[in-house]
């Protein structure tokens, strides 16, 4: 379950293959897609990697996981102009296929419904990325989410807004509520690969590790997925135990030959 790469790069990397190689193999696979620091190396990588190798990107769709409520597709810090910039504008933008939560729809209930409803209509998610935050969220889903959650407006933690604060202007309010897909949206996944790299998420790893699956850390609850993977940094994984470590560090290493797509 667990794979180990040395650093966030080399995960980068494997992450990035991995999409171009499911890509190959299905173009008109449907990604969950998720926003973050973790991220970014990882849509770099893949932009480079599909430009060099001229993949054919016309018939994908994608979902992302989650949006602050009040922010419009266009504001600096909305996840829809996280995703345009990271991803989008490389790759180019088609609203036809790529869908993110709209934090202005005006009845917010009923959009998370139609939004659960579409991921269902496009045939569920293949393949779901997903970041951690460092209290175990996943999507926006903060301790205390039921684990059969769909998509819902969800009243962000302080300890997220406080960590989420480094990606707004300083003295800038980081918004209080989110839209994000459900816990149970979430594992309807067919494959899911969790990412979490660096020393800050080394402690709720190590939660996820001990843990038996509960909703006070969400993260728990792809212990129950039959396909999720979770793939770490030595950083990210430092606190887990060391006969773990070992393992899974030489699991990855077994991994490695998907680099020949880099
Ligand atoms: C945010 C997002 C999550 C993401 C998490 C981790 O709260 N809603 O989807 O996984 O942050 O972000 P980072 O990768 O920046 O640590």
């Amino acid at each position: 379950m667990f794979l180990i790469f040395p650093d966030a790069e080399s995960l980068a990397e494997h992450v990035s293959a991995t999409l171009v190689d499911q890509i190959a193999k299905k173009p008109e696979i449907v990604l969950g897609l998720a926003t973050g620091g973790t991220m970014e190396p990882v849509y770099r990588r893949f932009v480079e990697q599909v430009k060099r190798q001229a993949v054919d990107l016309s018939k994908f769709r994608s979902f992302n996981l989650d949006e602050y409520v009040g922010l419009a597709a266009d504001h600096p810090k909305s996840y829809a102009a996280y995703m345009y910039e990271h991803l989008f504008r490389h790759i180019g933008h088609d609203p036809a296929r790529h869908f993110l939560p709209d934090g202005l729809a005006p009845d917010l209930s009923q959009h998370c419904r139609d939004f659960a409803q579409m991921i269902r209509q496009c045939g569920g998610i293949d393949l779901q990325l997903l970041g951690v935050g460092t209290n175990g969220h996943i999507g926006f889903n903060e301790p205390g989410t039921p684990l059969d959650s769909r998509c819902h407006v969800v009243a962000l933690s302080e300890r997220t807004r406080i960590d989420n604060s480094r990606f707004f202007p300083e003295g800038a309010i980081v918004p209080a509520t989110a839209i994000t897909m459900g816990l149970q949206d979430i594992m309807e996944a067919r494959r899911i690969l969790l990412l979490a790299t660096g020393q800050g998420k080394a402690e709720t790893v190590a939660a996820f590790h001990d843990s038996d699956v509960t909703p006070d850390v969400p993260v728990t609850v792809l212990k129950r997925h039959p396909d999720a993977t979770i793939m770490l940094d030595a950083a990210a994984a430092s606190l887990l135990p060391p006969d773990v470590r070992e393992r899974c560090a030489a699991s990855a290493a077994m991994c490695m030959p998907l680099r020949r797509y880099a």
